[in-house]
């Protein structure tokens, strides 16, 4: 389970959050798009960095189908390496259904995160179901991870455009996460998969989700292929989003969405959010030196910005 720092989120005079938590997926979200193949070692190495950085979450892996994603079919033995994660660390994963619930509940796993998309096309390419069924199918998921007192959080992908059907309607969208939350889960996660979102969408869907939902239950999750992501924070900050993903080093993509690169890169967001005075408890040199070891074990695409200036002066100083 983990500790939610931002229900005591205060908001300032400028009506900003003045904390907010920032889930790093980049073992999972990264690594799933990566051509080089990382080894179960060098991953466990990277999240430990990781999980001395000050995240309250940390997404190491999936118990997806190893044919689908083989660049995550040693999660049981990235879980082993890892062990307990330090006090106030959560280590979370993705499950796609039952079978995967079994496989994350046998390797200790205490949160995890179910997935589908408010595109038919998209969600069917990328697990096999239509929304409908995939949401039946996270019923027993559900059902499992309350006996075995397994948090759930849910993602919705394709929030604001799908790579294969084009912009999607807020309410549909909105409908989804509406679906998710009924399931029982605890935070839904609205991800722009192929980060084609603009400030104008965020706000659109926040609209119709204003009307019925916290903000405290909702999280974004900011993909960065068009350079949007840091203006679309700035968009969800504003309407008092306090939770948001990012990757270590901008790494990552879905394999199944054409065009989609890497998530916001959490130096990006970390360094955004400290200027702003938004407190997030993530040290920078850490994250960065995380990234730079990971770097030097494999050969994996980092293109944050902020990692770049920052070893660029630590370089020429
Ligand atoms: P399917 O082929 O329809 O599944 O795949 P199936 O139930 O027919 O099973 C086929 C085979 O897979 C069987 O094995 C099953 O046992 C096995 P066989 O009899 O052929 O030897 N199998 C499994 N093995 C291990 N673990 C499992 C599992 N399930 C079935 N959990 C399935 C359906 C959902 C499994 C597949 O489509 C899949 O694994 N998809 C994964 C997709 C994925 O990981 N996408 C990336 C993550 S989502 C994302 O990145 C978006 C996000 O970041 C938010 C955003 O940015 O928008 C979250
Ligand atoms: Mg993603």
């Amino acid at each position: 389970m983990r500790i939610r720092h931002s229900l005591k989120a205060l908001h300032r005079d400028d009506g900003l959050p003045g904390r907010v938590d920032i889930v790093e997926v980049g073992p999972r979200d990264g690594l799933q798009n990566e051509k080089t193949l990382v080894s179960a070692s060098d991953k466990v190495a990277f999240i430990q960095a990781l999980a001395a950085c000050g995240f309250p979450d940390i997404e190491v892996t999936s118990f997806v189908s190893p044919k689908w994603v083989p660049q995550l079919a040693d999660a049981a033995e990235v879980l082993t390496g890892l062990g307990e994660p330090p006090r106030g660390v959560c280590y979370s994963t993705l499950v796609p259904n039952l079978a995967g619930m079994e496989r994350a509940i046998q390797s200790g796993v205490r949160r995890v995160a179910v997935f589908t998309a408010a595109s038919e096309t998209f969600n069917q390419k990328n697990i096999n179901a239509s929304i409908a069924e995939s949401l039946e199918r996270f019923k027993p998921v559900m059902e499992m991870a309350r006996s075995a007192n397994v948090s759930v959080r849910g993602y919705l992908s394709t929030a604001f455009v799908c790579p294969y059907e084009g912009p999607v309607n807020p309410s549909a969208a909105a409908r989804v996460v509406r679906q998710l939350f009924e399931l029982g889960v605890d935070e839904v996660s609205i991800g722009d998969t192929i980060g084609a979102a603009v400030p104008r969408q965020v706000h659109g869907l926040l609209d119709e989700l204003a009307e019925d939902m916290s903000a405290d239950r909702l999280a974004m999750h900011f993909h960065d292929t068009r350079g949007t992501a840091l203006t679309n924070v700035m968009a969800a900050l504003e309407r008092g989003i306090t939770i948001f993903d990012a990757s270590a080093g901008g790494l990552g993509g879905c394999p199944f969405a054409p065009g989609a690169t890497g998530n916001l890169a959490t130096e990006d967001l970390v360094y955004f959010l400290d200027g702003m005075g938004i407190e997030t408890g993530v040290d920078l040199r850490k994250v960065c030196a995380a990234s730079n070891a990971l770097r030097a074990a494999a050969a994996v695409k980092q293109p944050s910005r902020v990692l770049e200036a920052m070893n660029a002066t630590e370089r020429d100083g």
